[in-house]
């Protein structure tokens, strides 16, 4: 039986990282059915809408959807329905799309590229677990109103409301335990327990969960600690699990430390397993159609796609041993170019990356 793959290239230079993604992915020699469709704003183009009704049954037909970039400036004046960025969002929230993947790998041979001492970053290789769908981001009830207590009674107040039911944490700390027995077996949960009531309730629970995994190690870290313990020690951690809000100002933290955001992959997944997987970055309009764009990321998202939702860790294994290879003879996308290594162009990286396989 063959996996059906959605293929969804978008904008900027979403096909030309996409191409070397899905040569790659093809070369591999399993049972894989690429499908292609449009996406943002070459869907809007062709259809007028950013996620055309096609695109979107293909994706909710797909073992998994892997996804280049959408937006360009050119499509900044539509209304909000229709900007290409609205895809993502709709495609997140059809498939139920509630726990992000986002790994954090700093290969040694550009450790010159992070902002800390190659002595304390380099060969970083950790995974940020961000819950997607439910905390503060979304909590009901939420508004403006007039302020009935406290110091500022009868002034306007902002409000939102933090909260998550059971069945939202525990999922997400599955997943989490799930993801530490593919690596390192290590799982830090971050939370403000010290605080919040919703925290304490996400603590407890993930103690509960662990129940299930005796094999893995379950940490508990304040969150303001763990933004201190990313840039002081970031390669003490393996895979840490977090709610949304602070799942969002840790996994940016964790990019920013490996400072090659053309090199960093990432994963939504839902409770069947079915996965959207897309580089970290954006559609790059600065650089599309110039053969400049690096596609690793986007190689690297087609790895995660096939450990993730097709549980062919042999093949995941074997895309992410060429990307070593590749850097470690020295082949440079324009972005991660230093003097003494060799520059290649998107199609040059993508051949390279073929003939290491
Ligand atoms: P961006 O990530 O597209 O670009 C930021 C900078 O990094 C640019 O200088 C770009 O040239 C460079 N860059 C990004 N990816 C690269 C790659 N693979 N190789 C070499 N250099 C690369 O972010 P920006 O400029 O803020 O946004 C551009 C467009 O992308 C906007 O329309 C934005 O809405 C959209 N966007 C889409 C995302 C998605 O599809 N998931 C995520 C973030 C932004
Ligand atoms: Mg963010």
């Amino acid at each position: 039986m063959s996996h059906l793959i959605a293929v969804l290239p978008g904008d900027g230079i979403g096909p030309e990282i996409m191409e070397q993604a899905t040569r790659v992915l093809t070369a591999l020699g399993l049972p894989l059915e690429l499908e292609t469709a449009p996406v943002g704003g070459a869907a809007y183009d062709l259809h007028g809408h950013p996620l055309p009704p096609e695109t979107l049954a293909l994706a909710k037909r797909a073992k998994a959807v892997l996804f280049g970039a959408v937006g360009d400036w050119k499509y900044d004046k539509l209304p909000r329905e229709h900007r290409p960025e609205q895809a993502i969002l709709g495609l997140r929230k059809a498939l139920g799309l509630f726990a992000n993947l986002r790994p954090a790998i700093l290969y040694p041979e550009l450790a010159n590229a992070s902002s800390l001492k190659p002595e304390v970053v380099s060969g970083l290789d950790i995974l940020i677990l961000r819950e997607l769908t439910g905390d503060i981001y979304f909590g009901q009830p939420r508004g403006m109103r007039t302020a009935e207590d406290g110091p500022f009674k009868g002034e306007r107040e902002g409000f939102d409301t933090m909260r998550y039911a059971e069945t939202e944490i525990r999922r997400i700390a599955h997943i989490g335990f799930q993801a530490a027995m593919k690596r390192g077996k290590k799982l830090c949960s971050v939370d403000k327990a010290n605080v919040l009531e919703t925290s304490q309730f996400w603590r407890d629970l993930v103690i509960e969960v662990a129940k299930d995994y005796p094999e893995v190690e379950l940490s508990h870290m304040y969150v303001d600690n763990a933004a201190m313990q990313l840039v002081r020690a970031p390669r003490e951690f393996d895979v840490i699990v977090t709610g949304n809000l602070f799942g969002d100002i840790l996994s940016d933290e964790a990019a920013m430390l490996t400072g090659s955001i053309g090199m960093l992959p990432s994963a939504s997944l839902n409770e069947s397993g079915q996965g959207l997987y897309e580089p970290s970055h954006g559609s790059a309009p600065d650089i599309a159609g110039q053969g400049l764009a690096n596609p690793l990321a986007t190689i690297l998202s087609a790895a995660m796609l096939l450990r993730y939702s097709l549980n062919e860790e042999a093949a995941a294994a074997r895309i992410e041993a060429a990307v070593r290879k590749v850097l470690a003879d020295g082949l440079r996308t324009a972005d991660i170019y230093e003097p003494g290594t060799h520059k290649v162009s998107t199609g040059q990286m993508g051949d390279a990356v073929l003939a290491a396989l």
